[in-house]
């Protein structure tokens, strides 16, 4: 991790700006820092040998030109010295203009595969639908590399990688708009049947997001996973459902080349929706009336969320640092926010229905807004 160590420092007030590097607030061992690409927190740790070691929050993610600028500036604003610094060296990761992140705008998405793996179904799609843009969702980081790889040196344009659990996104997805959401060998999760992909709620967003006469298409070489899915699928009003058996399919995908030796069975469900959804309100408010009172520590899960306040920093008698987990419980988000008589999230959590629960539910608790 890129880090600093540096000799003692003087006392400085804050907020504080050096250049354009503004030092916002310290709360405890946490500064905040505001530089023209970015907002993060410096962590500020005193060593045994009375050194200091600076680096960054992780939670708060600055991109490593950031980081550098502002340990920069901390060193100038406290007259420090640099005993060791491993920053140099390290090069920017240019961003990939293919690869989303959770609040970029979906509106202009046409077609979703779900869990791409080695993406062979994805390039076809991309190369079968030249003036759609298709959205690749996957949890496995190396799949994603291996396919923005691909694209790139297959000079495709049209399809754009996002690294979340697609439960979550597609309820950030307008309603009406994908002509096809695709789901091949989802890992079936017998024991664990909470992990699966096709569940109710998202079966009602594919619903929701498909345009009439859209589909989704769930291919699975699992009996079990088969007959769950059939059966949650029978529970939608204005569909149609078509299942196939053993049919060959366009694109044979890695998983499929194993069954197939196998001799495995495959089946296919299509949910072909005839319903046209009422528009995604997708305004949510993250904002908050007054001071958060009387922290609770202890974790709370919900049906859909969850919100556990881990740690509160002191800024000063009136003002604090709160440290949190909140949101979806497979994928929470973990956020600050900075809690004075009108409390702000350092960072806003992104806008999806589960922050948004838990937003509501955090003001339920700790402030008495319902
Ligand atoms: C068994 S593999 C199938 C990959 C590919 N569709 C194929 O047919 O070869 C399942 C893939 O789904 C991904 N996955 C599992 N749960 C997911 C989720 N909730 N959201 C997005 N991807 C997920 C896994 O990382 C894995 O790459």
């Amino acid at each position: 991790m890129p880090h600093i160590v540096v000799d003692n420092l003087i006392d400085v007030k804050y907020p504080q700006k050096v250049n354009d590097v503004e030092f916002l607030f310290k709360a405890d061992e946490l500064i905040g820092v505001k530089t023209p690409n970015g907002k993060f927190l410096l962590k500020v740790l005193k060593k045994e040998d009375e050194n200091y070691l600076v680096k960054y929050d992780k939670i708060t993610r600055p991109i490593i030109s950031e980081i550098k600028k502002a340990y920069e500036a901390f060193i100038k604003l406290h007259e420090a010295n640099v005993i060791f610094e491993n920053i140099k060296g390290i090069k920017e990761k240019l961003p990939n203009k293919n690869l989303l992140n959770i609040e970029d705008d979906l509106s202009n998405i046409d077609i979703v595969e779900v869990g791409f793996g080695s993406g062979r179904h994805l390039i076809h799609l991309a190369k079968e639908n030249p003036n759609k843009i298709i959205l690749g969702i996957e949890i496995h980081k190396p799949s994603i590399e291996q396919v923005l790889k691909r694209l790139e040196h297959e000079k495709i344009t049209n399809v754009r990688v996002l690294n979340h659990d697609a439960r979550i996104i597609l309820s950030k997805i307008p309603s009406n708009k994908l002509s096809a959401i695709y789901v091949h060998f989802p890992v079936p999760w017998d024991k664990k049947p909470h992990r699966r992909v096709i569940n109710k709620d998202f079966i009602k967003e594919s619903q929701r997001t498909l345009k009439k006469e859209g589909f989704l298409h769930l291919r699975t070489d699992s009996d079990n996973y088969f007959n769950y899915s059939l059966n949650e699928f029978l529970g939608f009003d204005k569909i149609d459902l078509k299942v196939k058996k053993n049919m060959p399919y366009i694109v044979s995908s890695k998983y499929e080349d194993r069954w197939k030796k196998l001799n495995k069975d495959i089946y296919d469900i299509y949910m072909i929706n005839h319903e046209i959804s009422p528009e995604l309100k997708e305004n949510f408010d993250f904002s908050f009336e007054k001071k958060l009172e009387n922290l609770d520590f202890t974790p709370k899960i919900y049906d859909n969320f969850v919100i556990h306040i881990e740690k509160v920093f002191k800024i000063d008698d009136t003002k604090e640092l709160i440290r949190a987990t909140i949101g979806n419980f497979n994928r929470p988000e973990h956020i600050y926010i900075l809690n004075d008589e009108k409390p702000v999230y350092f960072k806003k959590p992104a806008p999806i229905k589960e922050n948004y629960l838990a937003h509501l539910e955090l003001k339920r608790l700790f402030n008495g807004v319902s």
